[in-house]
């Protein structure tokens, strides 16, 4: 079986583009393939952070992956911070990565743009290298994800090529490895609707978990009259008419494939069923859609959230699973750049 790894960052409430970006596609992948899901709780901390909320966070991301239907008998769920090994893999790939790969990362120059030269931590620049480490310590073939992470997951599969080429074959073998390659080269898997979903207030700005307004997201745990508001007071345009596709409408646009996937339509379906409605008219269609969508995963959330050894358990199944094959990746790397191994 194929392996699929992803992971969502416990930072604040997860939303609605994490979930149909990234998510949701996991759930529909965990029937064919060997899946790890894991909460990033090391790249949390990149930008200041407040302790408690991170524990918090952790916990509750954890609980969304369950409500939103991974199972943990299928799936491996644990959290990054409990498998060393992702520490330890990002030093040894930090060294191979030179730091002009890491200047030319989109998000970096956003956040340190927004966050200003005094509060960035080298972590904030070094942080898709921990990334490549999550991805590559797995040798997984499909990483899902959201549009955004596109740029991380080359960046990951140039840094592997580039280890491989630095320190596997034959000078691996020498050393009394395998040869061949250290790591795998993965391939990003971004769905084909709904894989950038946009601010509310915003249809060129990605719905994002650090907007300062809450009113640009829905959140997965808000409450039908939230939603009911967030919808309502929305951005839109003058035009009558929904349409796809019309770059001068990117709220119409945005809007339109969120209905299609929670609505499990077709895009042509969607097209059909709302070129001759009115705004007013759409809007409570989304509503509904959204708010029935949501509903089954929010009932599961406190279920799930009413037994809290429940995910525990859980998260220490899920990170003996990891261990086991990140550790082989990383004893694979020391040796192969040539660490005396431990005894
Ligand atoms: P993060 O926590 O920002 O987002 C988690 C997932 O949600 C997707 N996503 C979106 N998809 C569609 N529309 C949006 N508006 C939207 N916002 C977020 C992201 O693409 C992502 O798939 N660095 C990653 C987490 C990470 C990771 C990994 C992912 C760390 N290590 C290894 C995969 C493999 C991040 O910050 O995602």
């Amino acid at each position: 079986k194929k392996r699929v790894v992803s992971g969502v960052q416990p930072t604040g409430a997860i939303h609605l583009g994490n979930y149909l970006g990234a998510i949701r596609t996991w759930v529909s992948l965990q029937d064919l393939y060997n899946t790890l899901f894991f909460i990033v709780d090391l790249h949390a901390i990149t930008l200041q952070h407040e302790p408690e909320e991170l524990t918090n966070s952790t916990k509750s991301t954890a609980a969304m992956y369950l409500a939103c239907g991974i199972d943990p008998e299928k799936a491996s769920i644990f959290v990054q911070s409990h498998v060393a090994a992702h520490a330890e893999l990002t030093w040894l790939l930090s060294c191979v990565t030179p730091i002009g790969w890491l200047n030319k990362m989109i998000q970096f120059k956003e956040k340190s743009r927004k966050a200003g030269d005094e509060n960035v931590g080298s972590g904030l620049l070094t942080y898709p290298v921990l990334m490549a480490s999550d991805i590559l310590l797995y040798q997984c073939d499909l990483v899902p994800v959201g549009e955004d992470q596109r740029q991380h997951l080359e960046l990951a599969r140039d840094i592997a090529e580039r280890f491989n080429n630095l320190y596997g074959g034959r000078k691996w073998k020498k050393l009394g490895g395998r040869g061949g390659r250290i790591f795998k080269v993965p391939e990003a898997m971004i769905p084909p609707a709904a894989a950038r979903v946009m601010s509310l207030t915003d249809g060129t700005a990605k719905m994002s978990k650090s907007a300062p307004s809450d009113q640009s997201r829905i959140n997965m745990l808000d409450n039908p009259d939230t939603i009911l508001m967030k919808i309502k007071r929305c951005k839109t345009d003058s035009v009558n008419g929904m349409e796809f596709d019309n770059p001068e409408r990117p709220e119409c646009n945005n809007l339109l494939s969120v209905y299609q996937v929670v609505t499990s339509k077709t895009k042509q379906e969607v097209a059909e069923e709302c070129k001759d409605l009115s705004w007013g008219q759409f809007k409570p269609l989304l509503t509904d859609a959204v708010i029935s969508h949501l509903k089954p995963i929010q009932v599961r959330y406190a279920e799930i959230t009413a037994d809290p050894v429940y995910i525990d358990r859980i998260l220490a199944n899920g990170e003996d699973k990891a261990r086991e094959i990140a550790d082989v990746t990383l004893a694979n790397a020391y040796q192969a750049m040539g660490f005396l191994p431990r005894q």
